[in-house]
């Protein structure tokens, strides 16, 4: 990848006030009373949101495709259209209680580097294209990220489509209102490899708001694998029932994740374990709970250490079962992922030359990039967040940052774009 002179009026003519409006108009769909989003992956609050896209790119004059599973792309042409476009992107799907930047800024600063584009006359040799991709959170259909994931032919669309959320409402009926609600054309599967993707990101974390920097240059993603666990005991009477005799599969759950907290604790706070959900049923109070399921997120940087953790999680649960069965299930993996070095290098060069203070730095967080990284050169731009707290309401960002990062993008991009 020779990266061409960029050219230092398209991330002069991002306009912070441009973006920040832009921010705030996709803020509405989905707008919770606390200030964030509610607009989970393929619900009317998402589609809307992916309409606005739609428009924003008619008022422009921008083509705007989706593929089969609702990844929204708009494009901008490049004098050489026939090259494989640049990409950058992110997701418009936020968690529950999500906040208003997880997302929603990797897409709109593509958008906002489009106008950038324009009004600085800035031509590129090669295509620029921002991506909506569907479901990233995963927080209404599991498994997460599996927009992108279909896109970089690792996941199957079938695979996918008798999922269920928590209604019952099926992901192949929700998906068909989306894709017909967005309304644009179809593009097939496979048809566009890009030649690289960059996606622009809040930290999510607190290093950069503790260091002063604005920008992040992300060297890697830590390995994810989501697990399902499935506890069956026996309902039975809370009064009359001893507790010797009883198959409670919430105590059963209980005494399972007190021990896999204490055997995924290290010293250095390097593994991440969570419990997420966890439901049980009947859900009565006078009544023994006869099965539980319960999630859990485990992550860990070195692939070797995540894949041991993982065997020990099933060991463990099996020993802590106590007199019910369990069944643990594999939901999601995704290997660590570590970013080119000429991506980097693309980035922290932008970043140098616009005069901001920058570092390197893994992402905690798992990205539709680490996706797209199997795929084509892949990299990320972090920009800080307030108090580095995310999913949560009341996630926030300065203007001035999410302007930063937008310049580092619109000058990174056009760097690749030129190559
Ligand atoms: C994305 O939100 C993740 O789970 O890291
Ligand atoms: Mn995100
Ligand atoms: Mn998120």
């Amino acid at each position: 990848m020779n990266a061409l002179a960029a050219s230092p009026s398209a991330s002069a003519s991002v306009s912070e006030d441009r973006l920040w409006q832009l921010l705030m108009d996709v803020a509405a769909y989905g707008a919770t009373a606390k200030g964030g989003v509610n607009r989970q992956a393929l619900s009317a609050e998402d589609t809307a949101a992916k309409k606005h896209v739609v428009r924003w790119a008619a008022e422009r004059g921008f083509t705007t495709f989706q593929d089969d599973i609702g990844n929204l792309f708009v494009r901008r042409d490049g004098t050489e259209p026939t090259l494989a476009p640049v990409m950058t992107g992110s997701h418009l799907d936020s968690q529950p209680t999500g906040g208003r930047f997880d997302g929603a800024y990797g897409v709109l600063a593509g958008l906002e580097v489009l106008d950038a584009l324009n009004d600085s006359g800035t031509q590129t040799r090669r295509p620029v294209e921002v991506v909506a991709w569907t479901n990233e959170e995963g927080s209404r259909y599991s498994p997460g990220a599996f927009g992108s994931s279909i896109f970089a032919g690792i996941a199957e669309l079938a695979s996918v489509l008798d999922t269920t959320d928590s209604a019952g409402a099926m992901l192949r009926d929700e998906l068909a209102k989306s894709l017909a609600e967005t309304g644009v054309p179809i593009r097939p599967q496979g048809s566009v490899r890009p030649h690289s993707y960059i996606e622009a990101h809040i930290e999510q974390g607190p290093v950069l708001e503790d260091k002063g920097l604005q920008i992040g240059v992300v060297t890697s993603i830590q390995g994810i694998h989501h697990l399902d666990v499935v506890i069956v005991g026996e309902e039975a009477h809370a009064g009359t029932t001893p507790r010797r005799s009883r198959k409670d599969a919430l105590s059963s759950a209980v005494a399972i994740i007190a021990a896999l907290e204490l055997m995924t604790s290290d010293e250095d706070d390097v593994t991440r374990f969570t419990v997420g959900r966890c439901e049980v049923q009947p859900g009565s109070p006078n009544t023994v709970p006869g099965r539980v399921h319960f999630t859990i997120d485990l992550r860990h940087p070195d692939r070797a250490v995540l894949t041991s953790l993982v065997d020990r999680v099933r060991l463990v649960a099996t020993e802590k079962a106590g007199p019910c069965s369990v069944t643990v299930t594999d939901n999601l993996t995704v290997d660590p992922t570590i970013f080119k070095a000429e991506v980097m290098t693309a980035i922290r060069q932008s970043a140098q030359a616009l005069g901001l203070g920058h570092m390197d730095m893994p992402s905690g967080a798992g990205h539709d990039a680490m996706h797209l990284a199997t795929l084509c050169p892949a990299g990320m731009i972090f920009i800080p967040c307030l108090g580095g707290v995310s999913h949560n309401e009341a996630e926030s960002a300065t203007p001035a940052d999410l302007a930063a990062g937008a310049r580092v993008l619109a000058d990174t991009l056009v760097r690749l774009a030129n190559s």
